[in-house]
């Protein structure tokens, strides 16, 4: 049986309702909305059932929206978006933008799901994406640059979601080398970038966006770092939809921006919110592990390092990880 979006949509605002009433309100019957119970529990959809008194969610939820995604992102941005499609269930937005090209008259496109059953983090991790809590989205983007051109565009993208989260009324958020956003040494959301085309020639970009927004539901042991998320440093709901809206255009704001000007008009925002600068660190790749003073990114985004001997190098690579060595408790 497939999902049911009005199913869902009943029993959005938390309440306990029958499945004789559910089934009332559906047009259908009792075992069927069994079923369709099921299905969304089969989701990870998380719902009470009482005898008695029926079927609610475990809490209320603002389920994502299309068109009020759409009537949110800034209109001089709107533009250049072909839609945005949103998914109740889907493997991960990234795989679906990704098996998607633009059409010659497509410049962006975004897409938005209330699950992901394989989110995908960077370096081959999963990113755990329960429903209904968090925000999942992507955005493929063409660039008229070469893949070749587009040093430091994830740190650009960094930059870009911090603009996004700060109007929600959040304060004092950071960025860790190269694109993940911290909140009071956790993380609050991360970035995965996935690149198709010619090194030369134009090519398209999937943007992928995972913010934590509500996420006291799944358990601290499925992520393998320190969290946060927006409504327990908020004290207050956040809306999905308007959130989805201002990451959407934020980021169309900085690809059409980077496209023109690359990095360097974003390195000053970026270097304010390096939340490792003149730390000690240790940074790993897959052929050594090299321990430096941090001194922020150059011009095209590469991570600099002061070593023991007083040289200072820089680092590219998207795959690296960068571990504080004393100072400050975070995780790559
Ligand atoms: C990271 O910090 O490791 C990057 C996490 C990126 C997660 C987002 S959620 C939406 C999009 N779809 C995915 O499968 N991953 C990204």
């Amino acid at each position: 049986m497939a999902f049911s979006r009005p199913l869902l949509q009943l029993l959005s605002n938390g309440h306990f309702y029958s499945g004789t009433q559910l089934g009332d309100m559906l047009g259908c019957s009792r075992a069927a909305v069994w079923k369709m119970i099921q299905v969304l529990e089969s989701a990870g959809v998380d719902i009470f059932h009482v005898r008695g008194k029926g079927y609610r969610l475990a809490r209320a939820v603002e389920l994502l929206d299309e068109k009020q995604i759409l009537a949110a992102i800034p209109g001089a941005s709107r533009s250049y978006l072909s839609g945005v499609d949103v998914f109740f269930d889907i493997d991960s937005t990234n795989t679906y933008l990704m098996q998607r090209p633009l059409s010659h008259s497509e410049v962006g496109r975004a897409c938005i799901a209330e699950v992901q059953q394989f989110g995908r983090g960077r370096r081959g991790r999963q990113w755990v994406s329960p429903f209904g809590s968090n925000l999942y989205l992507s955005l493929r983007w063409r660039f008229s640059r070469g893949v070749a051109q587009l040093g430091g565009l994830s740190l650009a993208v960094g930059v870009a979601v911090t603009n996004a989260l700060r109007q929600t009324g959040v304060k004092g958020l950071g960025l860790k080398w190269p694109n993940d956003i911290f909140l009071q040494n956790k993380k609050l959301a991360g970035v995965l970038l996935e690149v198709s085309g010619e090194s030369s020639g134009p090519c398209e970009v999937v943007i992928g966006v995972g913010v934590n927004v509500c996420s006291t539901e799944f358990s601290q042991e499925a992520i393998d770092q320190p969290w946060t998320d927006l409504e327990s440093i908020l004290e207050k709901r956040v809306s999905r939809n308007l959130l989805a809206a201002q990451v959407i255009g934020e980021l169309m704001t900085a690809a059409q921006l980077f496209d023109k000007q690359g990095f360097a008009v974003f390195r000053e925002e970026w270097m304010v919110m390096d939340i490792l600068s003149g730390h000690d660190v240790v940074l790993m790749t897959p052929a050594a592990e090299v321990r430096g003073i941090e001194e922020g990114v150059d011009m095209d985004g590469a991570l600099l390092l002061t070593l023991g001997d007083g040289s200072r190098q820089s680092f590219h690579g998207g795959e690296v990880s960068l571990r504080a060595a004393r100072t400050l408790a975070v995780n790559a």
